[in-house]
């Protein structure tokens, strides 16, 4: 039995329902996230997946609360957050943390390891009251030795900041991770070590974690539920076996474009794309957005013009443990039950 990723008896942590977002203000605001729902449950793993400018960023700004939405709820702990106080806010905030995509641009070049963590335990304290036993204790949970407190962020390779990156956003015991394509900045001989570190730390924590990727055979390997977004709306989202049988025609040609797991995991490989523009997820195209690039849609099938007409909702499936696509004509396997 899959769980309900979106009812209300889920024990989520972390929750978005129908959540819009985008940037600017006025007239030359652009809306780049629609109605977007998910749901994240301690020790286990939600993917978000889709090619670049599908707004897994954006999603992810809203998540740890950098973005407010423009409409929508973002809820910890069941608690919408729009409606805490102040306080209530900033430790709720502390608990969704961000493990941004390049360990690079995100420490300070100038600023110790040790300082970093420091800084992350107790923002603007004293750093005469530093707590070297608790940094020595976080640069082990990522594996590296407590002598790295004291050096400079330069001095060590993409995998290593890419830990302490992770021993950063854990400095504040969180709940919920977000991490936003860690790997991609990475070699690929090392992005397996990050992916295997940020599983383990998930079973020994009970973490709940949004695992975003444009790579779905790291998704594959990582993750339990899967949001795929496309123009900055969900088309597909459910367990993640759905991509072994996918029914939204996007979902199927992005995994269809994926070498087999087994061959050739963790490549640095562009995201898999369809050739063609995908456009602009301000100014999608009419009716379904994927109808200019579908396979199955209105420029190659006959009869399928609804797809120009209408936008097609996001639905739940029958006989499809709880997954859900917008498609009018969502692809059937052999092997389901409808
Ligand atoms: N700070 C910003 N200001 C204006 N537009 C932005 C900003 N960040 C992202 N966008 C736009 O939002 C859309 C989604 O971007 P993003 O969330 O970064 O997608 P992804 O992470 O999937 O590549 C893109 O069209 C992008 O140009
Ligand atoms: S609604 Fe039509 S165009 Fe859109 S994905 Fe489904 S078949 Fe393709
Ligand atoms: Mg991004």
């Amino acid at each position: 039995m899959t769980a309900q990723l979106t009812g209300p008896t889920t024990a989520a942590v972390l929750r978005v329902d129908q959540v819009s977002a985008g940037y600017g203000s006025g007239s030359r605001s652009a809306r780049v996230l629609r109605d977007v729902s998910l749901a994240v449950a301690p020790g286990r793993t939600m993917g978000i997946v889709g090619e670049s400018g599908s707004g897994k960023s954006t999603l992810a700004k809203v998540l740890v609360g950098e973005l407010a939405p423009l409409s929508g709820r973002v809820l910890l702990a069941d608690q919408d957050t729009a409606r805490m106080a102040r306080g209530q806010l900033r430790a709720a905030r502390r608990s969704v943390q961000l493990v941004p995509q390049d360990p690079y641009s995100s420490l300070n070049p100038r600023m110790t390891v040790g300082r970093a963590l420091a800084e992350a335990i107790d923002p603007g304290g004293s750093l005469r009251r530093i707590d070297r036993a608790r940094i020595t204790e976080l640069l082990e949970t990522v594996a590296l030795e407590g002598d790295a407190a004291d050096r400079l962020p330069h001095e060590f390779s993409g995998g290593q900041r890419q830990r302490i990156v992770i021993a950063r956003a854990l400095a504040v015991q969180p709940q919920v991770l977000i991490a936003d394509e860690v790997t991609s900045a990475l070699d690929s001989s090392v992005q397996a070590e990050v992916l295997n570190l940020l599983l383990s730390l998930q079973r020994e924590k009970d973490l709940a974690l949004v695992f975003i990727t444009h790579d779905l055979s790291i998704a594959r390997y990582m993750c339990d539920e899967i949001s795929v977004l496309y123009l900055g709306s969900l088309v597909e989202q459910g367990d993640i076996g759905l991509l072994h049988a996918p029914a939204h025609p996007y979902t199927d040609l992005l995994q269809a474009s994926v070498p087999d797991p087994s061959g050739a995991m963790f490549t640095n490989e562009p995201p898999p794309v369809v050739a063609a523009d995908p456009g602009d997820p301000a100014d999608p195209p009419a009716g379904c957005a994927f109808h200019p690039r579908c396979p199955q849609g209105p420029r190659v099938v006959e009869g399928r013009s609804v797809c120009i007409e209408k936008a097609p909702p996001l639905v739940p499936l029958t006989g499809r443990g709880g997954r859900a696509a917008a498609c009018h004509f969502p692809l059937v396997r052999a092997g389901s039950s409808e």
